[in-house]
Formats: C-alpha cells, sequence, structure tokens
C-alpha cells in the first residue's frame, strides 16, 4: 500500500508512547499516510505523569520544519505543544516557507491534571501569530476559556467561546468536550457558515491518554487527503472514540488508547 498523502506533525515526543509526536505518528501511518516530524521538545513521561521536560532549541525547531519540507512537501501540517514565545515564533517564520494550506492547530496549554504547560507571553503569541494561520484548531475546554477569558460550564458556553475564537481570526475551530462532565459527548465545529454537533457517548474509562493528540492528526490526515472539513472531523471523532474503545489497558494511570483500529473506519467509509 503506498501512503495517501504527506504530513508533517511539528509537536513534542511522550516517551511512554501514548500522546505527543508518537500517537501522532502513529495516527497518521494508521490512516494511511506518510508522517514527518519537527521535535519541538522531549518528555520523561509515563501513564502516571511527567517527570521532566527537555525543550529543543527554537532554532533547531524551524530548522526541522524548513529542511524537512524543502525536500518533501506536506499535504497538511499538524502542530502540538509549543512551550514557549520564541518556540511559536519559530515556527510561525517557518511556516512562511512551506506553502501548505492545511494547517491544523491543537493549542496544547493545560496538562491532563490541569497544569499550565505555557506561559502568559506564549499564549499571547500564541493569538498574535499562529492561530490566523492555521486551517483549523482544536482547544480543548481548558485551553478556550484560556484563549477566549470565559469559564465554560456547558454547550451554551461552548458556542459562546467558539464565537469569541472566530473573532479572534480563527477560521474554523473544533472546541472538544471531553472535559465536561456529562453523560454525553459534545465537540463543537464552528465557522463563519455555521456549527455542527459531533455527540457521542461518553466511555467509561481512565484510558484516554493522547485523545487531543491523536484527533487532530487524525483530521490533518483526513484534510491532506482532500476530504472537506466537515467529513475530516467525523472521521477524526469516530477514529478517536474506536481508539477509546479498544484501549490496551496498559500502564498503571491514565492509559494509551489503541492506533491500530483505522482499518474499520477505511472499510466503511471509503
Ligand atoms: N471518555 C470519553 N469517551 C468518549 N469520547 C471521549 C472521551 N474523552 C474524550 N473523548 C473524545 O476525545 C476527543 C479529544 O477530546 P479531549 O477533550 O479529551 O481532548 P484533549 O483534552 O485535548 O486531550 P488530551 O488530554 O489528550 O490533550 C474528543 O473528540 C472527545 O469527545
Ligand atoms: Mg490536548
Amino acid at each position: 500500500m503506498k501512503p495517501k498523502s504527506k504530513i508533517l506533525i511539528i509537536a513534542g515526543s511522550d516517551s511512554s508512547g501514548g500522546a505527543g509526536i508518537q500517537a501522532d505518528i502513529k495516527t497518521v501511518t494508521a490512516l494511511g499516510g506518510y508522517a514527518m516530524t519537527a521535535v519541538t521538545a522531549v518528555t520523561v513521561q509515563n501513564t502516571t505523569g511527567v517527570s521532566s521536560v527537555i525543550p529543543i532549541n527554537p532554532k533547531q525547531i524551524g530548522k526541522q520544519i524548513i529542511f524537512t519540507c524543502r525536500d518533501i512537501k506536506p499535504n497538511g501540517i499538524k502542530i502540538g505543544m509549543l512551550h514557549s514565545s520564541q518556540v511559536i515564533k519559530s515556527v510561525a517564520k517557518a511556516l512562511k516557507k512551506v506553502k501548505t494550506s492545511k494547517i491544523v492547530l491543537d493549542p496544547v496549554m493545560v496538562a491532563k491534571g490541569g497544569s499550565r504547560l505555557i506561559n502568559q507571553s506564549a499564549i499571547k503569541t500564541l493569538k498574535n501569530e499562529l492561530i490566523k494561520k492555521a486551517y483549523l484548531i482544536t482547544p480543548n475546554i481548558p485551553e478556550a476559556e484560556v484563549l477566549t477569558k470565559i469559564k465554560i460550564k456547558n454547550l451554551e458556553d461552548m458556542i459562546h467561546a467558539a464565537n469569541i475564537l472566530l473573532k479572534l481570526g480563527a477560521k474554523n475551530i473544533l472546541l472538544k468536550g471531553g472535559h465536561r462532565k456529562s453523560k454525553y459527548m459534545e465537540d463543537i465545529l464552528l465557522n463563519r457558515n455555521g456549527i455542527k454537533i459531533f455527540k457521542n457517548k461518553k466511555m467509561k474509562t481512565r484510558n484516554t491518554h493522547g485523545t487531543g493528540c491523536t484527533l487532530s492528526s487524525a483530521i490533518a490526515t483526513f484534510l491532506s487527503c482532500g476530504k472537506p472539513l466537515k467529513k475530516s472531523c467525523e472521521l477524526g471523532i469516530k477514529y478517536v472514540n474506536q481508539a477509546i474503545g479498544s484501549n490496551p489497558g496498559y500502564g498503571k494511570g491514565h492509559g494509551p488508547i489503541n492506533h491500530l483500529n483505522s482499518i474499520l473506519i477505511n472499510r466503511k467509509f471509503r
């Protein structure tokens, strides 16, 4: 089987393999794409938590992007954790040299346990320099709260926050509902043309490590193959849903999901 498209992943490494660049590569590969990477940080972690983070020099991150894409042009780009203002600026500058319109930005800011991963100045740079450049942004609820400065408790608040993000210059917003304490998961896709709500049953499991990384990479892969936005989000959410449902139960903490569930999706939607 030949890869369907080429995707550049700009994100941090997760040594436990469940999230970050490892989850991104597994997702892109399982869905039939070719994955390239620009590593932004190396984390030492397992399913019980993060032990340390080693940042990569911002210049080297930019160089990974430019040098790699000069040779193999990506059809889509997924951006994950960018830990500092300098890194965000370096990535924004490098992306000017890579003419790929399908950029999915997962604005990772808050870790599963609730701790902030980036500082105020990085949040400002993200707002000013990157959000407008992305084709789609995929914040979770805590991240949308930080970006919009409003509290999100229910679906109405989610819609309100997505509208604020639209006013901030985002083209398309997929606001993920994974953090709401409700029976159903509601992810909302909003742009100037309207709104679509994806509703799924919340699965009772602690094994949801890397759901966000996986979802943004899956959507970037579907977009890079030429699928429309709404369909790409629908397929991405379905892929994550099946991956949670068939999680292998590894580790003593928040275990990984199962990235090898793509075959069903391909058959169903081809
Ligand atoms: N328990 C669950 N059952 C079903 N779907 C879930 C569950 N938890 C998360 N999801 C889905 O997973 C996707 C990712 O959402 P989530 O809000 O968890 O992202 P995230 O917080 O960025 O994840 P991460 O912690 O990996 O960064 C969404 O489509 C969400 O609806
Ligand atoms: Mg996330």
